[in-house]
């Protein structure tokens, strides 16, 4: 029997051009076990899977664990410290330039204990998320953990949102909840909400990555 002629097969429509890897920079003031969640997820599952990498990470200080992190993860750093500048409004236009200059989808303040400017809301807004150790809009500012231990709340937890120009007012992302107990002191007590912290911050930003969101008012949309 002759060969028969190659048949053509049904015409396939081109796949899609994967989504590339979204472009994180990530801000950090402290010990950075929050970057080093993102960073593991990555590490493990791979960037095009969750959907992001991270290409810089900024502090406001010098001599932090999260930029150690950042060093052995072989990822470029900048410092850009408020006391280095004239004003706030120039470090704020500082910062904004140096995170700029990395080209990022999101920015993602893991622990930054600073509030930004209107400069940066301007080129970031919208696409800069925080994440804070309280269940907001209760405990806003710096010692979110101390404060709810003080007033006798019986459940804390953390808030995963977009910074807005107010101080942990912007609409919120996701929140996880603990409970506080008894016996809990304040590190005890972030201790236990750092690891419902980074479990949500991780899943988070991936889906934020992976999916694409609106900002509706203060409701957030993940499609
Ligand atoms: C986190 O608990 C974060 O929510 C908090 O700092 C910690 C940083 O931990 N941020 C704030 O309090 C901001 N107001 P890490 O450096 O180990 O990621």
């Amino acid at each position: 029997m002759k060969n028969a002629p190659p048949r053509k097969g049904p015409t396939v429509a081109a796949k899609p051009v994967a989504e590339r890897a979204k472009r994180l920079v990530v801000l950090v003031s402290g010990s950075g076990t929050n970057l080093q969640a993102l960073l593991d997820e990555i590490a493990a599952v791979g960037a095009e899977a969750y959907g992001a990498k991270i290409v810089a990470v900024g502090a406001d200080r010098e001599n932090i664990e999260g930029l150690a992190r950042a060093e052995r993860a072989g990822l470029p750093t900048f410092v850009r410290k408020v006391k280095d500048y004239d004003s706030r409004e120039e470090w704020d236009a500082a910062l904004a330039e140096a995170v700029s200059s990395y080209e990022p989808d999101l920015v993602v303040s893991a622990g930054f204990m600073k509030i930004v400017g209107k400069e940066f809301l301007a080129r970031f807004g919208g696409r800069f998320v925080n994440t804070h150790p309280a269940l907001l809009p209760s405990f806003p500012g710096a010692h979110g953990v101390r404060d709810a231990l003080a007033y006798g709340a019986r459940v804390t937890g953390c808030t995963v949102h977009f910074v807005d120009d107010g101080v942990d007012t912007g609409p919120i992302i996701a929140q996880g909840v603990v409970e506080v107990r008894d016996e809990d002191d304040e590190s005890a007590l972030h201790e236990r909400i750092k690891e419902v912290e980074r479990r949500l911050l991780v899943e988070v930003v991936g889906r934020l990555a992976r999916n694409g969101y609106r900002i509706e008012g203060r409701k957030v949309v993940i499609q």
